[in-house]
């Protein structure tokens, strides 16, 4: 018996097998016990001796046993250890960082520069009433020069935004006559008109304005100055053209020269009519200011090389991923 168990539980090759192995030969109803049982029909001297002698056994099985459990548990965490091993040293998945819209690098270097020059950050809706659209800024219903920006109306006294000088009259209403006022707004404007590589019922502006006591010309030449320079290097060749804008006065264009392209205009200026101060609440003959209008996509065609506005809406990836590293 003795002979038998020790090969069984020597060839156990699992904890599972092993425990049955013990219930066995050493459980309640085992075979070791069932010898045990049985001495009470063994005559009365041979009982000691099978006795001590299935003590014995019992004694040595149980230690096998406690034996081959080690043996077979440490074998059973090596696999395990083996199986989980993580290797510290394989790459990693690199997570995928977006990029900033090329549109939005433009405005924040143009935001860079203004706060630098002591200017605040405005905003207003794109969803504009005619008053603050058109009306204050001097251009009455009717008025020639609302050709220029065709509008979308949701209704006669609301449309969508045609330039960012609504924020213009919004700024300075808010002020309540108080200076100085030093802002610049950048946002979305829209104009019926169809796309092309040129056009878009969609672009992007960021208006400019300084109100105060004093405020001149040249003190508007040397800011757009300033803008041209960082923006475009050091040396690059600014000129203002006469122009228009009903809301200005002198009204002028201001183009820079491009290496490839040569005169281009990025952006509309002037000195703050009259009439949009009165308009507002600000005495004219006390305050003078000047504004201006930037053509982002326009900076941004030029800066970066792009060919067609439509680039920026279209959100094809190989063009906005070129931006990564801008
Ligand atoms: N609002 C004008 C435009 O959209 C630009 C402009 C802004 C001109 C401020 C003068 C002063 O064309």
């Amino acid at each position: 018996l003795k002979g038998e168990a020790v090969l069984v539980i020597g060839r156990a090759q699992s904890l599972d097998e092993l425990r049955e192995t013990k219930i066995k030969y050493l459980g309640k109803k085992g075979e070791l016990t069932r010898v045990l049982r049985g001495m009470g029909s063994l005559p009365p001297e041979e009982r000691p001796v099978i006795g001590s002698l299935a003590n014995d056994i019992r004694g040595c099985l149980d230690q096998m046993i406690a034996e081959k459990e080690k043996q077979l548990e440490e074998a059973s965490l090596l696999e395990q250890l083996h199986k989980e091993v993580i290797d510290v040293t394989l790459p990693g998945i690199k997570p995928e960082s977006g990029t900033l819209h090329p549109l939005q690098l433009i405005i924040e270097q143009v935001e860079d520069i203004f706060v630098g020059m002591g200017f605040e950050i405005a905003e207003g809706p794109e969803v504009e009433t005619d008053q603050y659209n058109f009306e204050a800024l001097n251009l009455p219903k009717g008025h020639p020069a609302r050709d220029m920006q065709d509008s979308f109306y949701i209704n006669p006294e609301i449309l969508l935004r045609t330039h960012t000088s609504s924020v213009q009259i919004r700024t300075l209403i808010e002020k309540e006559g108080s200076v100085p006022v030093r802002i610049i707004c950048p946002g979305k404007v829209y104009r019926r008109d169809d796309d092309d590589a040129t056009h878009s019922h969609q672009f992007t502006q960021i208006e400019g304005l300084v109100v105060d006591r004093g405020v001149s010309m040249s003190e508007l030449n040397g800011v757009l100055l300033t803008l041209i320079e960082k923006m475009f290097g050091e040396g690059t060749e600014m000129r203002l053209r006469p122009s228009y804008f009903p809301f200005t006065e002198p009204s002028l264009e201001v183009d820079i020269f491009h290496p490839e392209q040569g005169w281009v205009e990025i952006l509309g200026a002037g000195m703050v009519h009259p009439r949009v101060l009165e308009n507002t609440g600000y005495n004219p003959e006390r305050y003078t200011g000047f504004a201006f209008g930037i053509g982002v996509e326009r900076i941004a065609m030029l800066k970066y090389g792009i060919d067609d506005i439509r680039h920026f809406y279209n959100n094809d990836l190989r063009f906005l991923r070129q931006f990564k590293t801008v």
